[in-house]
Formats: C-alpha cells, sequence, structure tokens
C-alpha cells in the first residue's frame, strides 16, 4: 500500500492509479453537493485516482462500515468527513494497523489523533463572528433587546459545536436571550419544520433567527413568510446563515438574509497536496485551515473583529458564483 510505496517510488511518480476512499457525511445540504463536486473532480480517473465514493446518508454506523469496507479494499488512502465527532479511535486504530492513512477534510474528529491530516474550517470562529457582527450591527441600528432563536446542525457535528459555542460566547457577554436552541440537521426541511414550531411557540417574541447554515435559512424563510413575518434588511427579523453558498449569497444579495458566515467546501485540492506530500514519503501538516470571507447586504460596518483580529466583511451588491 501507500505507507509502503512512500518509502520507495510513488503511485503518482510511477503513472499507478491512487486507490481512495471517501466517506461522505451525506446529501443534506448545498455545501455539502459542493463538497462531493469538488473531490470527485479533482479525484477523478483523468487525474489518476480510482475514488470510491460512499455518501453516509447521515449514518454514523454507515460511515464506520464504510472505513471498514475501504480497509478491506485496501486502498491507499481514506478521507473521512465525520458525521460525529467521537467515536472514531477504534475504527482508527483499524486503519493504522492496515497502514492506510486518514486525511479528515471539514468536521473534526475530537476523540483520536490517528489520521494524518485534517483540512477544514474553524467552526468557533464562525460562530464567534456572526456574534461580532449581531453585536455590530445592532449597536449600529440601535436595537438593545436582542431575542434569538437558533436553528442548529446536526446534532454531534463539530460543525454545530463549534457555530453554538462561539456565537453563544457573544451572546452570553452581551446578555442577549437566546429563546430557544433545536436542530434542523442542516437540511431545508428541517429548518422550515423547526422554524414552524418556533412560530408558535415564540412569535412577536423574536427579532433575530440564527440558521447554522443556508438550507435551514432557506427552510426558515419559507415558514416565515407563510406567517407572514419580515426578515432580512428591510423585515422585523434579523437572519443570519452559515456556508455562504451560491444560493445563501444570492439571498444575502436580495437582503433576505441579513449576513452570512462563509464555510469553504473546496477541500480537495488541499487534501491532493496532502495525499501528493505522503507519496513523497514527506510529513504534511496536521492540520490545513482553508481561508473564508464574511458576507453582509448592508455597508453599515467594514470590519469586525473576531479572535482579536480586524477581518473584512464583505458587501454582496452583485452575483458571486
Ligand atoms: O460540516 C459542514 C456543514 O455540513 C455545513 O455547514 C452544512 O451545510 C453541511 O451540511
Amino acid at each position: 500500500d501507500s505507507a509502503e510505496a512512500a518509502g520507495t517510488e510513488s503511485s503518482a511518480a510511477s503513472g499507478d492509479t491512487v486507490t481512495i476512499g471517501f466517506a461522505q457525511v451525506g446529501h443534506e445540504s448545498d455545501w455539502r453537493t459542493a463538497s462531493t463536486d469538488s473531490c470527485l473532480s479533482v479525484f477523478s480517473a483523468d487525474n489518476g485516482y480510482d475514488l470510491q465514493f460512499v455518501d453516509c446518508d447521515n449514518d454514523s454506523a454507515v460511515q464506520l462500515e464504510a472505513v471498514r469496507g475501504f480497509i478491506e479494499q485496501d486502498v491507499d488512502y481514506i478521507i473521512i468527513d465525520p458525521i460525529v465527532s467521537t467515536g472514531w479511535d477504534t475504527v482508527l486504530t483499524e486503519c493504522e494497523e492496515a497502514g492506510i492513512p486518514v486525511i479528515v477534510i471539514d468536521r473534526t474528529i475530537d476523540d483520536s489523533d490517528k489520521y494524518v491530516s485534517w483540512v477544514g474550517s474553524n467552526f468557533k470562529t464562525e460562530g464567534l463572528a456572526a456574534g461580532e457582527w449581531l453585536k455590530a450591527y445592532t449597536d449600529a441600528k440601535g436595537i438593545s433587546d436582542v431575542n434569538v432563536l437558533v436553528i442548529e446542525g446536526s446534532t454531534g457535528a463539530s460543525a454545530t459545536i463549534g457555530r453554538t459555542d462561539g456565537f453563544k460566547e457573544i451572546a452570553d457577554a452581551n446578555g442577549w436571550n437566546i429563546l430557544d436552541s433545536q436542530t434542523g440537521d442542516f437540511t431545508q426541511a428541517g429548518g422550515q419544520e423547526v422554524m414552524e414550531s418556533y412560530i408558535k411557540s415564540y412569535e412577536g417574541k423574536f427579532n433575530v433567527v440564527v440558521c447554522q447554515n443556508d438550507n435551514e435559512a432557506f427552510g426558515a424563510m419559507d415558514a416565515m413568510k407563510a406567517a407572514g413575518i419580515s426578515y432580512g434588511v428591510d423585515g422585523d427579523v434579523i437572519l443570519v446563515s452559515f456556508d455562504a453558498c451560491t444560493a445563501g449569497l444570492e439571498y444575502v444579495m436580495s437582503g433576505d438574509i441579513n449576513a452570512d458566515f462563509e464555510c469553504n467546501p473546496l477541500a480537495a485540492p488541499f487534501v491532493e497536496e496532502v495525499i501528493k506530500r505522503l507519496q513523497a514519503g514527506e510529513t504534511p501538516e496536521k492540520e490545513v485551515y482553508m481561508t473564508e470571507h464574511w458576507f453582509v447586504n448592508e455597508d453599515v460596518l467594514s470590519t469586525i473583529n473576531v479572535n482579536g483580529e480586524d477581518q473584512d466583511l464583505t458587501v454582496v451588491t452583485k452575483e458571486i458564483v
């Protein structure tokens, strides 16, 4: 396998096909589709790869089974986007014993370090950025009473944990009222369902909705529209989202979403660099953070300070693709 090959002639150098198993989370969101497409195009047969792709449909048992299947096939590398952040040490030990390097993308594994590299985003920073933006924005607009409904992502996912923790830190520091925080499972249907139930319980009591991804925001918008609740830059409810996928940015441009905090789905080119380094017998970086931007509709603020650093806001005035 590749661990042995790395010491001699690499598959890439010899022109051999590199076999990769990729255990993807599922197909729950636009972000996920972009992530899958990125991997399929980078790890294509034309580029010298044989990609074994498994859509785990948001089921952790299926994901563990997929990884064990890749071990049986004796693939050269395994890529995992972990549905949940824990429960990994046993199967990663099995990968290690089989001599198959594991590369983790996007969500983190928090109970094992038996992988060679992780490529992704800092979810806590995304949550902090959403909080810092909301603080500066409500100050600028003279809104002192901040009553928030959060629609969380999938339970146990590090993207959910980081965004929840980051935003809550700023909410607590400013005495905001988080009325409720429930999972919408990162889907449009989930976002709509949670928002419909929030409207029944909290109508007239909230002025901010934070959705932990764009698809949930689309569902929340449908629910608010159906209930006659206005949102966005001209509405009664400030709508905050994460991902900044193409459709999300279109809603920022139209003013339906006030602010959208990017999560970069294009990890595959970075993963390919990791694989090239391993093929060359080098040690890749253990953690690779991708660059991300914060998108807003109104030119009210130009920067926000996150983790002690000023970061520019991108005002979306024309189509971004
Ligand atoms: O893990 C990344 C998250 O998962 C994205 O924010 C979300 O859209 C996806 O489903």
